[in-house]
């Protein structure tokens, strides 16, 4: 059967006959959300319905830094304290609003956008600190830890990065190679504390069956200046080397790749694994699912086995962007955007049976299991609701527009 899938990340679309191919077809847009993830100004605000099925609560608009009301009292992080940590990618409109509700149901924090290279260090000289900083002295203050994302990614990075570098030119590698390593030294300097894993490389391999890894013709600049893979390697040995030049011994357990669409790229991600291990040398801890799920796709027999083919090799896993969209866009098998749908009581229960999936999933695996990161809190703030289609109302976090806690919150709370 021909399933569709979108590869949420680069703004491209890959359609995708499961278990034939893989056909990356690119929109060719840049993302005009491509330093926000729909976060802050000019994202989408909706009306809020306010509903909430499966007994948790109603709620109206919630003040700023509260839950709305009918907050639940309970914990998600305690529940969960024999599994894993919950984590939740924020940044400062989060802190603002749902200062509360992060403290309450979250112990592990993401920043969603100040830590990429773009947003933290926008010129060679210039690093703008003061959004992560924010963020890190949170989880500071209450005793959280954070994922560091991404070190390398090859969107949301800069130009600087880049400038008077031309392939094939050594002496010009050599100064990206340079800069690359001062980057993640200074990012490791300033968190090292506070950060328990770090996305080295974030999306790396390719969408395209038969072909490995990101290239040139997927956006990847690293890749086409570097002229291969072997950029993935330096970030992982930098990254390992600020560690331990920080403290001996600190990179143990911290190093992680992160990509999505982990069903379709196991067998890719076990390919740069063994490629770092074996022809490298350097063996890094684990593997981030980014998890940007859809209601029925994929299933969890899928991602066991996903899960399986990465811990078998010795990696631990860690869900690093957890979100459930409402929509089916590839329904057909091609890209058709579905229209905008109200957060009905049936919708909201189907979407909480897909979270209580996962979560039992997860807890089945919690010995492989580093961490669960929800991408975001409350479905007024999603980058779901900008993309694939701008504009479209998604509903896809454990929080609905109000703030109110949703059915699927009390389902991953019900085991
Ligand atoms: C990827 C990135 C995240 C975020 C999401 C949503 O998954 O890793 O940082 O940008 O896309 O846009």
């Amino acid at each position: 059967m021909t399933r569709g899938v979108w590869s949420w990340v680069g703004r491209s679309v890959a359609v995708v006959a499961l278990g034939t191919s893989l056909l990356g077809c690119d929109s060719g847009e840049r993302s005009t959300f491509a330093d926000d993830d729909g976060v802050g100004a000019g994202s989408n605000t909706s009306g809020g319905n306010g509903s909430s099925s499966g007994g948790t609560a109603t709620a109206g608009n919630a003040p700023n830094g509260q839950a709305g009301s009918g907050a639940p009292t309970d914990s998600l992080a305690s529940k969960y304290a024999g599994y894993f940590p919950i984590g939740a990618a924020v940044g400062s409109w989060h802190l603002d609003s749902l200062g509360q509700v992060l403290e309450q149901d979250f112990n592990h924090l993401t920043c969603e956008n100040a830590m990429k290279i773009q947003d933290i260090h926008p010129a060679e000289a210039t690093f703008e600190w003061a959004e992560a900083d924010r963020v890190a002295d949170f989880a500071r203050q209450n005793g959280m830890k954070l994922t560091g994302h991404a070190l390398l990614w090859h969107r949301q990075a800069p130009a600087w990065m880049f400038e008077g570098v031309t392939a094939g030119d050594a002496a010009s590698l050599e100064t990206l190679k340079i800069r690359l390593k001062s980057h993640i030294e200074a990012m490791v300097e300033r968190y090292a504390d506070v950060v328990d894993n770090w996305d080295v490389v974030n999306e790396a391999l390719s969408d395209t069956a038969g072909k490995t890894y990101r290239d040139g013709a997927e956006q990847s600049t690293w890749y086409e200046l570097f002229g291969s893979e072997e950029y993935i390697y330096w970030a992982f040995q930098y990254a390992k080397d600020a560690l331990e030049a920080n403290a001996v011994g600190s990179s143990t357990g911290k190093l992680y790749y992160n990509d999505y669409t982990a069903t379709l790229k196991a067998d890719k991600i076990l390919t740069l694994l063994s490629w770092l291990k074996d022809d490298k040398g350097l063996t890094i801890d684990g593997v981030g699912f980014q998890s940007h799920e859809q209601l029925s796709w994929p299933s969890t027999t899928d991602l066991q086995v996903a899960i399986d083919k990465v811990t078998a090799a010795g990696y631990k896993v860690k869900i690093s962007e957890l979100d459930v969209t409402v929509y089916a866009d590839y329904s057909t098998g091609s890209f058709v955007a579905a229209p905008a749908v109200e957060l009905t009581p049936e919708l909201e229960a189907r979407q909480a049976k897909r979270f209580a999936d996962l979560f039992t999933l997860y807890r089945k695996n919690k010995q492989h299991i580093s961490s669960v990161t929800f991408w975001g809190i409350s479905d007024d703030q999603t980058w779901l609701d900008n993309e694939p289609v701008p504009g479209r109302n998604d509903h896809p976090l454990l929080y609905d527009d109000a703030h109110a806690p949703k059915a699927a919150r009390a389902a991953i709370m019900d085991f």
